[in-house]
């Protein structure tokens, strides 16, 4: 069964929506809190050691009415359904989107063309704990009889990003292994971090699921020709491990064919860091908490398959976005963790939301008058208190945030703690309430200097509050924003597995490098023409 093939603007519940936003848009979120005690246990989900709390939203019980009317209308929990059971939901690329496999128990059953893949996901599995483990005891060794100290992921997009915010956040678990990522193409990239490494002590992890990507072969070529400054070519295979579906252009890189941990096409590359990709997780914070961050993600993976629409929390994520996006026509949305940990948490999620949700063509291949992807940004509080937090507190543009904090800190400084989680819930509460005039007035502000010193407020905010950063909540996490993605898609009747628009760049890229080979000879646009010529000059 493919995805459904609603327009969501021909819905009976598009059409109520809109009505009622027309008569709510300009409601205070004050006042309906003043209303109603009991709003924000109405419209907030403990679930695990997750809380979610929705009730700073510039929404009634009318409005999560509609919204769950339009999940209904398309026809959201068979969406769900076809995911789940391996259809080839991926339609433009034939494809199934099973990246819920991965993180599954040995028991379950997932099919794709009628073939249980959890075997062998089981396999990869193993083969990651079992290689983990000799890197991490020092029984792998590398060329001169050295344990490994440093691993460096060399990958791009959907193969970088995922592992290095990862290993990042969980870097209170991590072991003694350094770990590098090299991702840019930009040579000064590779050779800073090669500037900190040592060849007989670290372990390269060329990670590209296609493993034809640009910048992960140049980065992997020029790692390989460094290596072999002082090592030998069959010192390769103690050195270096590739993750990929495409075993042959790995053989032919020179990578010993028991050092490739395969993953499949029904693995979408920015939600891959589940399968051999999250390898460089594994080593860096051992296999037992990489295991974790998988259990995690399942276990929303099953809130999210199981549980009511008003309940579920991707879901309630997803549609309250929905009604920014397209009826407020807020056109971005600002992520922002309570956790300096969390410091590449917007920046993951940027790839993961908006090449999946960055499209202008409905299932049938017709342009869309509506609004879909939403621009993702953001940073760590407190520190983007000091930066950006001006303009949402006071600028023109509608910009709802979701604030992730955790109730306990990993290191224990409870008088740090208190401070970080006092701010975390102090913006919520001044992006809700603002600050009136009189207010202003009653701190005895200069008369032309009070209109500055006005807050409107009624500025939306999520709050997702979660018991402490472990390898499992983080899981969940990710998992729950994967999930949104998965909502909005079908909301929106777009293809969200495929990244089609990364293309034209790629080839363009490619023509020009070889005009500077002299090998071709290509028309461009006057400005391209005067920069490339001046690049050939300067350079
Ligand atoms: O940016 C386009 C993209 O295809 C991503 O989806 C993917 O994560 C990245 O390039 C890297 O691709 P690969 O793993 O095949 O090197």
């Amino acid at each position: 069964m493919a995805l459904p093939n609603v327009n969501p603007t021909a819905t009976p519940s598009w059409k109520k929506l809109g009505e009622h936003f027309d008569k709510t848009k300009s409601i205070k979120m004050k006042d309906l809190f003043a209303k109603d005690s009991g709003r924000a246990n109405k419209f907030s989900i403990k679930w695990d050691d997750f809380y979610v709390d929705f009730s700073k939203n510039r929404i009634t019980e009318e409005t999560v009415k509609y919204l769950l009317e339009l999940a209904d209308d398309v026809k959201l929990k068979d969406a769900i359904q076809s995911q789940f059971s391996g259809e080839k939901i991926n339609q433009t690329e034939g494809r199934a989107v099973l990246h819920t496999a991965l993180r599954a128990p040995e028991s379950a059953v997932f099919e794709v063309d009628g073939k249980n893949v959890i075997p062998e996901v089981y396999d990869v599995k193993r083969k990651i704990e079992g290689f983990t483990n000799e890197v991490i005891s020092g029984e792998r060794k590398g060329f001169s009889g050295k344990p490994f100290t440093h691993v460096v992921n060399i990958g791009i997009g959907g193969s970088d990003l995922g592992p290095a915010m990862v290993v990042d956040s969980l870097q209170y678990y991590k072991n003694h292994l350094t770990t590098h990522f090299v991702s840019n193409v930009d040579g000064d990239h590779v050779n800073e971090v090669i500037k900190k490494i040592n060849r007989e002590t670290t372990l390269f992890v060329v990670v590209s699921k296609t493993f034809t990507t640009q910048e992960t072969i140049s980065n992997a070529n020029t790692i390989k020709s460094w290596f072999l400054e002082s090592a030998e070519e069959e010192d390769i295979a103690k050195h270096f491990v590739a993750v990929s579906t495409n075993l042959d252009a790995v053989k032919s890189f020179g990578i010993d064919e028991n050092n490739v941990f395969p993953m499949w096409d029904w693995v979408g590359g920015r939600f891959s860091l589940w399968s051999a990709v999250g390898l460089s997780i594994s080593l860096a914070v051992g296999y037992n908490n990489y295991d974790s961050l998988l259990n995690g993600a399942h276990k929303m993976d099953q809130h999210f398959k199981n549980e009511d629409f008003s309940s579920n929390i991707p879901v309630v994520l997803g549609l309250i976005s929905i009604w920014y996006n397209n009826f407020f026509k807020a056109e971005s949305e600002a992520i922002i963790p309570y956790s300096q940990y969390l410091n590449q948490f917007a920046t993951y999620l940027q790839q993961g939301i908006m090449e999946s949700n960055g499209k202008s063509v409905d299932r049938n291949g017709n342009p869309i008058d509506y609004e879909t992807g939403t621009l993702i940004w953001g940073e760590p509080g407190t520190n983007s208190q000091h930066a950006f937090f001006q303009l949402i507190h006071q600028g023109t543009k509608l910009i709802p945030a979701d604030f992730i904090g955790f109730v306990k800190s990993l290191h224990g400084n409870q008088d740090h703690q208190d401070k970080l989680i006092s701010n975390f819930l102090a913006q919520t509460e001044a992006l809700l309430n603002g600050k009136t005039r009189e207010q202003v007035v009653a701190e005895g502000t200069e008369e032309a200097i009070i209109p500055f010193k006005v807050f409107s407020g009624n500025k939306p905010t999520n709050t997702i509050f979660i018991n402490k950063l472990t390898p499992e909540s983080l899981g969940k996490l990710i998992a729950m924003y994967e999930h949104k993605i998965f909502v909005q898609g079908v909301i929106w009747n777009i293809f969200s597995y495929d990244q089609f628009g990364v293309e034209l760049g790629k080839q363009l890229a490619n023509k020009i490098l070889k005009e500077f080979s002299g090998e071709a000879k290509n028309e461009h646009d006057g400005s391209t023409a005067n920069l490339l010529s001046y690049y050939k000059q300067q350079s």
